[in-house]
């Protein structure tokens, strides 16, 4: 090295990378690695994930954390120490230092962050190949989105629902589409999120590790509902979860001979098509904000429209929702009921809520 390399114009030394230096490095790294550590351990960002699924995820992004922190506090340790101790004093016109690559530095500086990044790598595909892998004993359920709720079909027991029930710590293979607009399944207490496409199946699975129920929402902006495309997924004992099957498999069987108790039948369609998320609807235990209160209605339907009969106003409400939107609502009830409901499933809704008076 040159003299005048190794001091300042002043003819004071410059500082170079000595013992000092040396020491300040292991200090940093050392104090990288722990805070790396800590905040991997603690992740303070996350609650608490109750599917099986969510946990590998949540830990995936503990370790990435961890990584990220310790990284960040090794650049920026470093640049702080180089930037107080090799400053340059104002009265000080001299060169830096004539250097010209160091290959130990730069082979270090590549192969590091690269054994890394391959870590990452075959670590995230585990947890991808683990969450697709199907369990012998899991459940099948078809999930279907459209404007503006989700629909729930299980193929074993050929039930359909507007809630999602699954048992305790059996997986289930959910099989998304959407009969419209794209729509997102996701539940966020369980990490899952997950595209439903028209014309196309997209499948997920979740494994319940709570009991409880936790919100779906749609993460797809799939028109004016958008914000109230809500749904929920219910962990269920796997007792309970048996008995809600049988409660539904006997509902719809309910549901074939009506005749019988149309007004529980009434009831059961309202949650089974999902009015119960939108509309409140006492009788029914329905409490939903977004469209009118069905609460009364036979008592004013046969004033709502002029000419129309109450029982038209009602049937045309249900089948043809556009055509008449009551003020200060938005127009965005599906208009495909028409389709979705038999004859005989209207028939039955218009009489029930006709009834509730
Ligand atoms: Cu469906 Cu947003």
């Amino acid at each position: 090295m040159s003299h005048q390399a190794s001091h300042n114009s002043d003819g004071t030394p410059v500082r170079a990378f000595d013992s000092t230096s040396k020491l300040a490095v292991i200090l940093i790294g050392a104090i990288a690695a722990i805070a790396g550590i800590v905040m991997g351990v603690a992740n303070p960002f996350l609650s608490n994930a109750v599917s099986s699924q969510g946990i590998m995820i949540d830990t995936l992004f503990s370790v990435l954390l961890g990584i990220a922190t310790a990284v960040f506090v090794l650049v920026q340790g470093l640049l702080l120490y180089s930037i107080v101790r090799f400053a340059r004093t104002p009265d000080d016109e001299s060169d830096g230092m004539p250097i010209r690559g160091n290959t130990k530095l730069e082979v270090l500086w590549t192969a590091i962050p690269a054994i890394i990044v391959v870590g990452i790598s075959i670590y995230s595909y585990r947890i991808l190949v683990d969450i697709d892998r199907p369990q012998p004993d899991h459940i099948k359920v078809d999930v279907t989105g459209r404007q503006f709720s989700w629909e729930y079909y299980y193929p074993d027991y050929d039930i359909k629902t507007s809630e999602l029930h699954i048992p305790l710590g059996r997986q289930a293979r959910l099989r998304l589409t959407s009969a419209d607009v794209n729509h997102a399944f996701w539940v966020p207490q369980m990490r899952m999120k997950k595209d439903a496409i028209g014309g196309k199946i997209t499948e997920t699975s979740l494994t319940g590790t709570e009991l409880g129920a936790y919100p779906v929402v749609c993460a797809e902006l799939c028109g004016a509902g958008h914000a109230v495309m809500r749904s929920q997924v219910v962990v269920d004992s796997e007792p309970d979860f048996q008995t809600w099957v049988q409660s539904q498999i006997g509902a719809k069987q309910r549901g074939a001979s009506a005749a019988a108790d149309p007004v529980a039948y009434g009831r059961q369609l309202v949650n089974q098509f999902g009015c119960n998320a939108c509309h409140k609807l006492a009788d029914a235990g329905a409490v939903g904000a977004i469209g009118p209160s069905l609460d009364g209605l036979g008592s004013r339907a046969g004033t709502v429209v002029p000419g129309q009969s109450a029982e038209e106003y009602v049937r045309n409400a249900i089948v043809k929702p556009s055509a008449y939107v009551v003020p200060n609502f938005q127009p965005i009830m599906p208009s495909d009921y028409g389709q979705r409901m038999t004859d005989q499933e209207v028939d039955a809704m218009v009489k029930y809520l006709l009834g509730q008076k």
